[in-house]
Order: structure tokens, then sequence, then C-alpha cells
């Protein structure tokens, strides 16, 4: 046998979200609760397949004549439509450009490739906490990562002032990434009085803004989430959108997303989406193209798109319904610790101030798995689950 080139390497540690799904499918528990990776489920346990996206996928089964390659940067009709989303129907493009890429992670690493290898930045700025991802895909890409403060000890609140103190402290030149709504790990978000001030500071400081929009809808609304991007836009500065429609179109497994720039005049956009296309062409070649379809066939249409918006809606209710849920079933426990901070988090997740040995004891003894930072899937929970949770939390506090 030839030498091995492989069989030197050790396991690697397994990924701090997926992996946890992994450990869940393998356990034989049958009263197991799966509370990880951020993925809508329905009152019966599914991740439902939207109406408007049956209804999107009818129609192109019709029309659809070809599988042939997309351009390097995808669909045009989606990259125009996911512009108008962000920013409205009527916002000047301009001195925007899109590409399509494979999840609002693909947007993330083609800019993190975009940032290093051809505008030569070298150090991005990740909250602290942040995503468990965020800290790997950029280093992938070459980056420095360092964390600014978000979260105040308390752990419930945004630690605003300590945030803007962090990024008076960026040395210009590096790139600043921030959450638009239902931040991830936390749910805690600004408010859009101190988005303008963040948009502000970042302005002043010659810090670039990298946003990572990934729950659009499930804070407040598609529209009101995205103003957090307004202040931005409104400055004439460059920034960036890493945005997904894995969870508000329920499309995880066909990985859509998008990598919008904003610069200051169409000459430098132009430019810029010659360069990010090099950072795909290298990557990944071309996008998939099945999910992109679904999505611009639905926001194509003024009624596929209201059902989206209402489908979107439920599941925000049905999500904010449940935090309410989780805290009155703590106080009839009489529980010591005021979980009430949950009721006015947003998004999927909440930062349950469990630690990680808290967070152990759930998987070992209860067979319940949520994130080593303590962060829970709300939107796993429902009216079967929630209760034996609540006791489980009791139990380990
Ligand atoms: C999550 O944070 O659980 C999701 O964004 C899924 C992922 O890829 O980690």
């Amino acid at each position: 046998m030839a030498s091995s080139m492989f069989s030197s390497m050790e396991m690697a540690a397994p990924d701090a979200i997926l992996g946890l799904n992994a450990a869940f499918n393998n356990d034989e528990n049958p009263h197991k609760i799966n509370l990880g990776v951020g993925v809508y489920k329905d009152e019966t346990g599914i991740t439902p397949i939207l109406e408007c996206v049956k209804q999107a996928e009818r129609m192109l089964m019709e029309s659809e004549n070809s599988k042939s390659y997309l351009g390097i940067d995808g669909l045009p009709e989606y990259a125009k439509l996911v512009r108008q989303t962000l920013f409205g129907r009527d916002v000047d493009v301009s001195p925007m450009v899109t590409l399509q890429t494979p999840g609002g992670t693909g947007a993330l690493r083609v800019a993190g490739d975009f940032l290093k290898s051809k505008v030569g930045a070298s150090r991005i700025w990740l909250s602290n906490p942040t995503w468990a991802n965020h800290g790997a895909v950029f280093s992938a890409a070459g980056l420095v990562t360092d964390s600014y403060r978000y979260l105040g000890e308390c752990g419930k609140a945004l630690d605003f002032t300590g945030m803007m103190e962090s990024i008076a402290a960026i040395p210009a030149g590096d790139v600043i990434c921030l959450h638009a709504c239902c931040h991830n790990p936390t749910g805690v978000d600004p408010t859009v009085e101190q988005w303008s001030e963040i948009a502000a500071a970042c302005a002043t400081g010659g810090v670039l803004p990298l946003i990572d929009f990934a729950y659009q809808g499930f804070a407040n609304g598609i529209r009101e989430d995205a103003a957090a991007l307004q202040p931005f836009l409104s400055s004439g500065n460059e920034f960036m959108v890493c945005s997904s429609f894995s969870k508000n179109f329920g499309l995880y497994a066909e990985r859509v997303g998008a990598l919008t720039i904003v610069s200051q005049d169409s000459a430098t956009a132009a430019v810029t989406l010659s360069h990010a296309k090099k950072a795909v062409r290298t990557n990944y070649s071309n996008p998939p193209k099945h999910g992109g379809a679904i999505v611009a066939t639905v926001l194509g249409s003024t009624e596929l798109t209201a059902l989206w918006e209402s489908e979107v809606a439920a599941m925000r209710d049905r999500i904010n319904g449940l935090r309410q849920e989780f805290v009155a079933a703590m106080v009839s426990r009489q529980c010591s610790v005021d979980f009430s901070f949950i009721q006015d988090q947003r998004g999927m997740f909440s930062f349950s101030g469990l630690n990680p040995m808290q967070v152990d004891q759930l998987r070992k003894e209860h067979s319940i798995y949520i994130v080593g930072s303590g962060r829970i899937n709300v939107a796993g929970l429902n009216s079967s689950n929630i209760q034996v949770l609540c006791d489980a939390i009791l139990e380990v506090l």
C-alpha cells in the first residue's frame, strides 16, 4: 500500500449547530426535543413548505424549459427583486449590484473573499456573541476576526453604549458585521434610532458595514425589519448586505441567498460586480437555479407576494406566541429566575442564560438539544414539548 496522507489527521470537532442535528438523530429517546438548528417548525413539528412556494413550483414545472447554467451572478430578475425586498420598490438601484448565492452562508463567504482578496481588507469585527459560524467563514476567507461589545452583562439587553464605544475604536478600513434583525444568537436588536447612530458611527470611523440579514420578516415584518438598512442607504456610503431566503421562504435546502454591494456610484458598482464574480467563479462557478427561480416567481407576482407575506406573518406570530407561553409556563412553576426578557427578544432564537453545564445536563438527562451558548430555537417549540422543556429547565437551574 502507498503511504497515507490522510491517516495522521485527527477527527474534526462536530459543528456547534449542525453537529447537534446528527447527535439528535442518533438519540434513541422517543421523547427527544430538537431546539438546536434555526429551522421553523409548525405545531405538529414539521418544517412546512410554504403554499406560495408550492404554487410557484407548479408554475415553474409548466414554464421552465432549460436547466442550462445561470450567469455567475445568478438570475437577473432575482437580483432586482432582492434589492426591492431589501430597500423598497422606489430605490435607486444604480449604485448597487446583487449576486445570487448558495444561501446566506454562501453570500458571507463570497463577501469575505471579495473583501480580503479584491478590496484588501484584513479584519472583520463580530458582535459578542455572534452566530457560531461567522468566525470560521471569515477566517476561511483569510480575514482576521475580532469582536465588539453587544450583549450587556445581564445577558438580556443590548449594551448600546459598549457597542458604540467599540465601534468608535475600530480602525478605519476594517469591516464590521452587523445583524439587521433577530440577532443570532441573542434575539436582541438595536432600535431604529440606534441603527441611525450605528450607521453614522461607521461612516465617521471609515468602517465598512457588512450586514447579515437572514431573518427578514421574523422580527416585526418584511418592511419593518428592513428599516435597519435605511440609515446606511441614506448616508450614501458603501456597505454590503448578505441576505437569505432560507428562513422566510422556508427554502433551507434549496440554498437561496444574495450578496448586495452598495457603492457610491454606478461606475464603482460595476467594478465591484466584476470582482465579486471572480470570487464566485473560483468558488462554486455559478449558483444553483431552482430556489432563486421560486423566489423570483413569488416576488414577481402581486398575489403570490401577498400570500408569502401572510405566511411569514403567521410564522412570526406563532413564535411570538410561544415566547409568551414559555414565560407564562415558567411563572406558573414559580421559577426563581425571571425569564420575562424572552418575550422582548425577536426572531427564532432566545438566549436563555443557561450555562454550558446546564445545556449538557438538558441533553444527557432529558434528550433536549440546544446550542452550547444557551441559545434555544423557540421556533422548535409546540404545545406538546413546551411543558417538558420548562420542567427540565427547572431541574437543571
Ligand atoms: C442557525 O444559526 O441555526 C442557522 O443559521 C443554521 C446554520 O447554518 O447554522
